[in-house]
């Protein structure tokens, strides 16, 4: 049970693009809900959320756009901003880590651990481009995770198994402006000391066995594999400048300051509502229940990194809840914004009202384990439940007051048995919905809301009002009744899920204030007095037809056309792409230009390189294929290829052909090809290769 007053925030998104459904799914609904939830319980709950302005996935949009980072970050400020509000999730606080309080909080804080001891400059290998001519932190490289062997692991963290990386340790690293391989050199960074708090963190994680168990697992096994001190500076120039005079022309890492932008943007809320020193009601409260909400890759940052930061500085209150959800996958394949594998929340709710949405997300929530959004589950949801359980008792029931009760709620009588037996389940519906709410259990909440309102629909059938109205008018009076009274406290529990229906709903029952002001504990009061007045029905949820769901299946992967933003080409699946309305390329912008028309900074992020073939041969039972060992510069590799028909390996060896080089590998027929070669069809359709008119070294950039 949480302390009356608690702090709820969510995972700060980058400033590079648009929120999709992952976003969605994994912090803000979540932590949407359970502030909702914990507002109608009446205690002292606010929401903090803001963006993550720095860093390198915010320097390599802005490269990648032709901006500022300063204006990358407003603008996208902007878009996340207006989609989370339509989507209803609510802040009291939305801030930006760019802002002067956040830089003052993070440059405070990083001054106090110093002057604790928590740093120590250390000489380091750090992977620098010549040709860029700079080095490259975090995501400015990707290769292979040393630990799970992922290919396209980012600088930082591999997204496949979740491992804290420094670039040094990337096998086969790859400079993420120009593709070519960097070298090392030397430079000094600050390290945070996380070793030191290893001790005081196993303790305090040994007090969280009530936490959810991928969290616990997860930071068991960081425990396991023992910490590692971090290095918390970088060599780059768009960030908060490091706070000490030897560490000149270095930034704060972006994840060591986004944290300690959940501070900033509580202190930016107390300023703005008037009471400059309320942040520390919360902050500096050791009774305050503070709750991330945050998706899976971000456990380690919340559960091992801040609460030793935290430690360090010794004011703070400590992480409570970590309610980490695990991924949400898009029709059964991992979410990837570089495919335009996603779903986008703006375009979404161009298409849909937030309200179904919330309500599939809630019902499907990656508690636990990935799950997946499928457009036709999303529509079954939607139509099933929504429209013909939820919506479809509340409408009957008050349009039934209204044409034959003259909208007026009757008298309820003698209530027999089954009536009884409805105002009970909804004497016991906030305990046990709420308990699936405190306990982060949505997908449960859902399904005990799901029952009740199938109760009520049996309920309805089974007292047939539209024959007792002639036959027993009494007994249709009670049934009309209780089901006023079943349609209110619906709109109470569901409000935490579905707001913006509640809200409607209220204001059909003519009831006096707003849902969203309501208590818990009074949901199943006997809210609207027989002879109340209750205002004009209308349809709740309306149904979705199939076309509609096609056509949104149809856009999946598809590049968003002459709309799409330059983010398309996005590297990295963890990067947020732009929205497709959000960031028009050049090309949308001018009608004359050809819609599928890319940028010459789009070609230039393919790596069309000159390989030599060096080996060659069959695949075994696949007529089509040759597997080929190619050369391109210093460096082998192999790809798979479907000229197997009209090419014999043998008079291959030698030849140089085109390939991709930085194409994610893939696998087929259980052999990885790490590239693809160019080939175009003759008017048979037969593939035939594309080789260099002339003598070029394998490894030549094609341009
Ligand atoms: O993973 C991300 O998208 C990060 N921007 C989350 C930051 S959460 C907190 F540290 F601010
Ligand atoms: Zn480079």
């Amino acid at each position: 049970m949480p302390t009356e007053r608690i702090l709820v925030t969510d995972a700060l998104p980058y400033a590079n693009g648009g929120l999709h459904l992952g976003h969605v799914a994994g912090s803000h609904l979540p932590g949407d809900i359970y502030v909702r939830y914990q507002r109608l319980k009446g205690r002292d709950v606010i929401h903090i959320g803001g963006t993550d302005d720095h860093g390198v996935p915010i320097t390599l949009a802005a490269e990648r756009e032709g901006i500022s980072p300063q204006e990358l970050v407003g603008k996208y400020y902007q878009s996340i901003a207006r989609s989370l509000e339509r989507a209803g999730i609510v802040f009291d606080n939305f801030s930006q880590t760019s802002r002067p309080i956040h830089h003052e909080t993070a440059r405070a804080f990083f001054t106090r651990l110093y002057e604790r001891g928590w740093f120590v400059p250390r000489e380091t290998d750090q992977l620098y481009c010549v040709k860029d001519q700079r080095f490259l932190p975090d995501r400015y490289v990707e290769g292979t995770c040393p630990h799970c062997g992922y290919p396209r692991a980012r600088g930082d963290q591999c997204e496949s198994c979740g491992t804290l990386l420094d670039a040094i340790q990337l096998i086969d690293p790859k400079c993420q402006i120009c593709f070519t391989i960097p070298e090392v050199r030397k430079t000094t960074h600050w390290y945070f000391l996380l070793t030191r708090a290893e001790q005081d963190l196993a303790a305090w994680l040994e007090t969280k066995s009530h936490w959810k168990d991928n969290v616990r697992h997860y930071c068991a096994e960081w425990l396991r594999q023992g910490l590692e001190d971090r290095p918390i500076t970088r060599d780059i120039e768009w960030g908060i400048p490091v706070p000490l005079a030897e560490a000149a022309g270095k930034v704060i890492y972006v994840w060591f300051e986004a944290l300690i932008g959940y501070i900033s943007s509580t202190k930016e809320w107390a300023a703005r509502t008037g009471q400059p020193d309320r942040w520390k009601d919360y902050w500096l409260n050791p009774d305050c229940t503070l709750v991330h909400c945050l998706g899976k890759d971000n456990i380690v940052f919340h559960a091992i990194l801040w609460p030793a930061m935290l430690m360090a500085h010794g004011d703070f209150v400590l992480p409570a809840e970590v309610p980490a959800n695990e991924f949400l996958n898009i029709e059964g394949q991992k979410l990837s914004t570089s495919r335009n594998w996603a779903i986008w929340l703006e375009e979404f709710l161009e298409e849909f009202p937030p309200d179904p949405l919330r309500y599939y997300l809630a019902a499907i929530a990656p508690e636990t384990k990935d799950t997946d959004f499928a457009w036709k589950d999303f529509q079954a949801r939607n139509n099933n439940e929504l429209a013909d359980s939820f919506g479809n008792f509340i409408n009957r029931s008050l349009t039934f007051i209204a044409r034959y009760a003259d909208g007026r709620v009757p008298p309820p009588g003698d209530l027999q048995g089954d009536d009884r037996a409805v105002l009970d389940a909804l004497v016991a519906a906030p305990d046990a919905v709420g308990a699936c709410f405190e306990s982060f259990q949505v997908r449960a909440a859902v399904r005990e809301l799901i029952r009740l309102g199938n109760q009520l629909n049996k309920y309805f059938n089974d007292q047939e009002p539209w024959r007792t109205r002639k036959t027993a008018p009494d007994r249709c009076a009670a049934t009309l009744y209780v089901c006023a009274q079943a349609v209110r406290s619906l709109a109470i529990l569901m409000a935490p899920i579905t707001p913006f229906s509640s809200e409607k709903v209220w204001t059909m029952l003519a009831l006096p204030g707003r849902v969203d002001t309501q208590r818990w504990d009074n949901a199943a009061d006997q809210g609207v007095p027989a002879g109340h007045q209750i205002g004009k029905p209308e349809i709740l949820f309306t149904k979705i037809e199939d076309a509609v769901i096609d056509a949104q299946i149809a856009k999946l992967g598809r590049p968003a056309g002459g709309k799409e933003g330059s983010g398309q080409w996005a590297v990295g699946s963890g990067t947020p792409t732009p929205p497709a309305q959000t960031v028009p390329s050049p090309a949308a912008e001018s009608p004359s230009v050809p819609p599928d028309t890319i940028s010459l900074a789009e070609f230039q992020r393919l790596d069309l390189r000159v390989a030599e073939i060096v080996a060659a041969e069959r695949v075994e039972k696949a007529d089509k294929l040759l597997r080929l060992r190619i050369r391109i510069g210093s460096e082998e590799r192999q790809i798979v290829a479907g000229i197997a028909r009209q090419y014999s390996p043998d008079r291959l060896v030698g030849t140089k052909i085109i390939v991709v080089a930085n194409l994610q590998p893939t696998t087929i027929r259980g052999i990885e090809s790490q590239g693809m070669l160019l080939a175009a069809a003759d008017e048979d359709g037969v593939p035939l290769l594309l080789r260099p008119d002339g003598d070029v070294p394998a490894g030549a950039k094609v341009k």
